[in-house]
């Protein structure tokens, strides 16, 4: 292959910011480990702008190039990896401009990911195609609230989520009507629409979905182990002071739980047309009913994130997969 001129762009100034650096930071690593490809790394800032590595203003152009504002230079893109937590990666915004560019990038498409991204709509479509998941009800504004407490008292302990948000942000357990107000409203101050889902009790599992030698296949089920009357909030995901711990192979689960995991998995991947890559979280209930609990398109890749770790202990490594995703999608 000719040397190809890969672009990883990250950043997108929202509340995921720093995490999809750190995401880059370990993209970045493994293309180092890829030969014949050349990477150019882009940061969208917080202000809007798009730096390169140096802190140069680039610009990516009509047809997929990228121009140096600074050295004049336009270069030919020849696969993109758009490395996002949130907008405008993960919402599938940036997904629709490589489209029009024609562009191939990493990932799943615009319409997926923006499907998947939305807690909503993901449930909507997991209820139409019979895959299990928890219990819930949403509501668009305040005024709808009285749903979400008749909710609250048939479920007695719930959680509140901004339908958009990832990495826990407007994420809150809720047990009383004082609770369900103010949790309802900041998470209306971060997303359009709020969903109520009945708290699960029981083991949180994570399993890496992604496409291999035209396949797609599934990781062994890790696990997400939170102190007792915790759960995987902002702080226990990235701060140092977390007391959750995770495992790369959860244990003791039936060869026909894993099975089901692995199915529903594969079924979730096939219904929402994902590509190359994801992370599929499910909830194992305390009477052993699993419940798929959302997708992510573009998961974590920071060092404690499961997503890469699952799927090396399955024997891939990070860089042979983007390796391959890379050479059987690059244009010429
Ligand atoms: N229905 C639920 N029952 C029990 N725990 C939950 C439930 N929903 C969310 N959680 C806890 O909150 C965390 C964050 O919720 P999640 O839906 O995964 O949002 P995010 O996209 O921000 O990761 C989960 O990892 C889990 O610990
Ligand atoms: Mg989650």
């Amino acid at each position: 292959m000719d040397s190809k001129n890969i672009l990883l762009i990250c950043g997108g100034g929202g509340t995921e910011h720093e995490i999809s650096l750190t995401s880059a930071a370990f993209i970045q690593e493994s293309l180092n480990k890829i030969s014949s490809i050349r990477p150019y790394y882009v940061e969208i800032s917080k202000d809007g702008s798009r730096v390169n590595d140096k802190g140069e203003q680039v610009e990516l152009r009509k047809g997929g190039f990228l121009y140096n504002h600074q050295t004049e230079e336009l270069i030919t893109l020849h696969f993109a990896i758009p490395c996002f937590h949130g907008p405008p990666g993960e919402t599938g915004e940036i997904q629709s401009v490589f489209e029009m560019m024609k562009l191939p990038y990493l990932g799943s498409g615009p319409e997926a990911s923006m499907l998947c991204f939305n807690k909503v709509s993901t449930k909507l479509w997991l209820d139409a195609a019979c895959i299990p998941n928890t219990p819930f009800c949403f509501i668009k504004d305040l005024e709808e609230i009285s749903k979400a407490s008749e909710f609250l008292d048939k479920e007695k302990e719930v959680f509140v989520k901004a339908s958009s948000q990832g990495s826990s942000i407007g994420c809150f357990k809720v047990v009383n009507e004082a609770e369900l107000k103010e949790a309802v409203t900041k998470a209306l101050k971060l997303s359009p629409y709020v969903l109520i889902e009945k708290s699960i009790k029981g083991r949180e599992l994570e399993v890496s979905v992604f496409e291999h030698n035209g396949k797609v296949v599934t990781s062994h089920p890790g696990e997400i182990l939170c102190p007792e009357n915790d759960f995987y909030s902002y702080e226990e995901k990235y701060s140092d002071k977390s007391h959750t711990d995770t495992v790369m192979k959860a244990e003791g689960l039936s060869s026909e739980l894993l099975e089901e995991i692995q199915a529903i998995s594969i079924k979730a991947f096939s219904l929402f047309k994902l590509s190359h890559l994801s992370r599929v979280d499910f909830f194992l209930s305390e009477n052993k009913e699993i419940y798929l609990n959302e997708i992510n398109t573009f998961p974590g890749m920071t060092p404690i994130s499961m997503f890469p770790k699952m799927m090396e202990s399955g024997g891939v490594s990070f860089s042979e997969f983007l390796e391959s995703i890379i050479k059987n999608n690059v244009r010429s």
